[in-house]
């Protein structure tokens, strides 16, 4: 009885002091107290706590089944960022980590789901996918103290608190979107982008590649989009392109973490860049460049919009897209191309966007445009992403929800914040009013919050305006609604501050959330940074 109680009250004294993170002097007598009930984002679909540890031994054996062998890289080096000796070897359950491929897992945990045991014997991942298997190894990272992300750890001995875990998400589709036109973001940062969002199981980079002010994708028939086009950028913002092949290093980098990117050409607006290298897209008298922001072959390094447009009429406006979208679709292996499609009025806008589409079909593509799409008739595969909400849609088709009141990161994060977007939302996006997105529109296939950047040209910047917002993202598009709750998540999100700091990230310290001490690299990169599993 006697020992009974004394058990409960230091579980008790370590709860409190997991909670409060203010019980120092007795961290080194205890194992790790930190890891009972680790702060978990996106919370789980199915999670029940054990109120006890598995310690890790000092030897340890990963065992992958047949499938499970990238699954067991990815696995070895988060146990070697902890100091964990780990030997790898092929089987069935023949270690206290065990990593099961089970194609039949699909009829219940879809293509992303898995379980996660941690019991007194070991750790058991379980899923029918590849993609299922590495976000169960991202939830166990979330079980490690954060210095891991940035070799803080000791050599102290690691406790991970038993759960059972069986988690799949809500939506499909859970995005963010870079707007590198107006400024542009490199290879290494992007790669980073990529890093930060597979730790939340955020699956799809939608990369905005052209607009008036700068072309950033290499196009080798249309040379002078990047010797020309590519020179441009907004006022204070950077220039620059993406080769082919540092796009494909991207796109390979991107899907060994399960994320798709999806490149966009916006058109038949926004595309004054292409206009002043390739004069002979324009009609007589530049009539197409209206009111004349500036004249082919001068750059535009102004913010307005609504003013450049393909010329409609002129054939070599669609020999141009084609080629365009050819040469895209070769370097992409995702399903999707983007093709912009807002802010223009032209007669045959409509006539454009139902051509466009099956240009990116003929490709064996499929089309994503912003909301004006929908005006026109596009094919049933099209995807249609909202932004403003203003169009009235002629087509029953998917949607991608990028409501700028809600999803539009270039608007600040608290009233007053200096160089962000305003016009949709005079005070700013708070993460409450992220994380209370719901839903009514059964098309919907999830969300996506993109940060366009005529005001963001640093990467300082470009943090600040995602993160910690985007770990709100992360839950409403991964975690069922019945278990979301923001107090809950706020907690949760104020325990991984840390974390992101130990990861190089500028996130914004937003008042809403009572952040604990944070310790801040200074060079970005985590756990995983630069690792590549293999084959
Ligand atoms: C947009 O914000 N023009 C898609």
């Amino acid at each position: 009885m006697l020992l009974k109680s004394f058990k409960l009250s230091v579980f008790l004294l370590l709860c409190f002091c997991f909670m409060f993170n203010s019980c120092k002097s007795i961290k080194s007598t205890t194992v790790n107290t930190q890891l009972l009930h680790p702060a978990i984002i996106p919370l789980p679909a199915k999670l029940l706590w054990e109120n006890k540890a598995y310690k890790v031994p000092k030897a340890n054996t990963i065992c992958f089944n047949d499938g499970g062998k990238v699954a067991a890289s990815w696995l070895h080096k988060l146990l070697q960022s902890a100091n964990i000796a780990a030997t790898v070897t092929s089987g069935n359950n023949c270690g206290n980590w065990n990593i099961t491929l089970n194609p039949s897992l699909k009829s219940s945990l879809g293509e992303e789901g898995y379980n996660l045991e941690i019991t007194e014997n070991g750790i058991q991942l379980n899923s029918g996918t590849k993609a299922g298997l590495l976000y169960a190894i991202q939830t166990l990272r979330q079980f490690f103290p954060a210095g891991i992300e940035n070799q803080q750890l000791s050599s102290e001995q690691i406790s991970l608190a038993q759960v059972s875990i069986s988690d799949k998400p809500e939506y499909s589709w859970r995005g963010t979107m870079v707007d590198v036109a107006r400024s542009f973001f490199d290879l290494k940062y992007l790669k980073h982008h990529v890093d930060r969002m597979a730790l939340y199981k955020l699956n799809r980079l939608h990369l905005h590649l052209t607009d008036d002010q700068g072309w950033r994708i290499e196009i080798k028939s249309k040379p002078k989009l990047t010797q020309v086009s590519s020179r441009g950028s907004v006022t204070g913002g950077r220039s620059g392109y993406l080769t082919q092949e540092e796009y494909k290093e991207l796109q390979d980098y991107a899907l060994e973490r399960n994320i798709i990117i999806i490149p966009e050409i916006d058109m038949p607006g926004h595309i004054y860049a292409a206009l002043a290298a390739y004069p002979e897209l324009n009609c007589e008298n530049n009539s197409n460049i209206n009111p004349k922001k500036a004249t082919p072959p001068e750059p535009y390094s102004g913010e307005e919009v609504g003013w450049s447009k393909f010329c409609l009429k002129n054939p070599a406006t669609y020999d141009f897209v084609s080629e365009v979208i050819g040469e895209l679709s070769e370097i992409t292996k995702g399903p999707w191309i983007h093709i912009g499609g807002d802010e223009i009025e032209d007669p045959l806008y409509k006539t454009f966007v139902v051509k466009a589409d099956s240009i990116v079909r003929h490709y064996n593509k499929i089309a994503i445009g912003w909301e004006e799409v929908t005006q026109a008739k596009v094919s049933d595969s099209f995807i249609s992403q909202q932004w403003n909400g203003k169009t009235e849609s002629v087509v029953d088709v998917k949607v991608i929800e990028s409501i700028c009141s809600q999803f539009y990161f270039d608007h600040g994060n608290t009233p007053g914040q200096k160089d962000v977007a305003t016009w949709c939302k005079k005070d700013g996006i708070t993460i409450k009013e992220v994380y209370n997105f719901l839903n009514t529109n059964p098309m919907v296939i999830g969300v996506e919050a993109p940060v366009w950047t005529e005001k963001v040209h640093s990467n300082q910047a470009m943090d600040d305006r995602f993160w910690p917002r985007l770990t709100a993202v992360a839950e409403i598009a991964w975690t069922p609604l019945s278990k979301r709750d923001f107090s809950d998540f706020a907690k949760r999100l104020s325990m991984q501050g840390n974390r992101l700091g130990y990861m190089g990230v500028n996130f914004f310290q937003n008042p809403e959330i009572e952040w604990n001490n944070i310790s801040k690299a200074e060079q970005a990169g985590d756990v995983f940074s630069n690792f590549s599993p293999g084959e």
